[in-house]
C-alpha cells in the first residue's frame, strides 16, 4: 500500500513554496496532514485548537477536513512565519490566527474545551501539558508529532520525548495510541 495522500488542500502547494523560500522546515509531513484532515471530519461542528501554526501547512489540512460550522484557533509565537497562513487563509471565517507565546494562551484561555487540540510546538507538550490536555473535551483527541528524531532537536531531547510519552501513558483519563509512522506520533483520546 502506498500511502501518500492523494488528496491534498488547494492552498498547500503555495504554502510549502513560501516555507521553503524562507527556510522553514518544521512543517507537518502529507500523511500527518491527511489525519489531521480526517480527525477534523470526525468532528462536525468542531472545536479544534492548533498550537504552533508555522507556516500554516497543518493549518490548512485541517481547515480542509473541517466543515462549515467547524472553528480553528491557531496560536504561534512567531508572527513571520504565521503571515504565510494568514495570507493564503486568513480569508476563511472558520480559522481565527492569534500571535503570542502559546503557553500564555493556554493559561490565559477561558473558554469551552476542544475536541481535537494538535499540539505542535513546545507549550502544550513539553511545558504547560496539564493545562492543554485539560482543554481537551470528553472524547475530544490531544494529537502530537515529530516524536522520532528530528534536525534540529537540542541535546538530550530524546530524553524528553521519552518522558512525555511516559507521561501520557500513565494519564487515566486519557486512552493512547502510538503510531511508529510519518514522524512519529501519538494520538489520546479524553475517556473522562
Ligand atoms: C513544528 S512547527 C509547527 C508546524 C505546523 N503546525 C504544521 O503542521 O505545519 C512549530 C512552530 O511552533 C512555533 N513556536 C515555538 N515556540 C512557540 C511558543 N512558545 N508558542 C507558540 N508557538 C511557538 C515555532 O515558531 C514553529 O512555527
Amino acid at each position: 500500500m502506498d500511502d501518500t495522500p492523494s488528496r491534498i488542500p488547494a492552498a498547500l502547494p503555495a504554502l510549502r513554496a513560501q516555507a521553503e523560500a524562507a527556510g522553514f522546515i518544521m512543517s507537518s509531513e502529507d500523511r500527518t496532514g491527511a489525519l489531521l484532515a480526517a480527525l477534523a471530519a470526525a468532528r462536525p461542528s468542531g472545536r479544534i485548537l492548533e498550537l504552533g501554526t508555522g507556516a500554516g501547512e497543518g493549518t490548512t489540512w485541517l481547515l480542509s477536513g473541517m466543515d462549515h460550522g467547524s472553528r480553528l484557533t491557531s496560536v504561534e509565537l512567531d508572527p513571520a512565519v504565521q503571515t504565510f497562513a494568514r495570507e493564503q487563509l486568513g480569508a476563511d471565517p472558520r480559522v481565527t490566527f492569534v500571535s503570542g507565546d502559546g503557553g500564555t494562551w493556554l493559561r490565559d484561555f477561558d473558554g469551552p474545551p476542544f475536541d481535537l487540540v494538535f499540539a505542535d510546538t513546545w507549550p502544550g507538550k513539553f511545558t504547560d501539558l496539564d493545562r492543554a490536555l485539560a482543554l481537551v473535551a470528553p472524547g475530544g483527541t490531544y494529537l502530537i508529532d515529530d516524536l522520532f528524531p528530528q534536525p534540529g532537536w537540542p541535546e538530550g531531547h530524546g530524553a524528553s520525548v521519552g518522558r512525555l510519552l511516559a507521561e501520557l501513558d500513565e494519564r487515566e483519563d486519557f486512552r493512547c495510541v502510538r503510531l511508529a509512522w510519518a514522524s512519529g506520533l501519538l494520538m489520546a483520546v479524553r475517556t473522562s
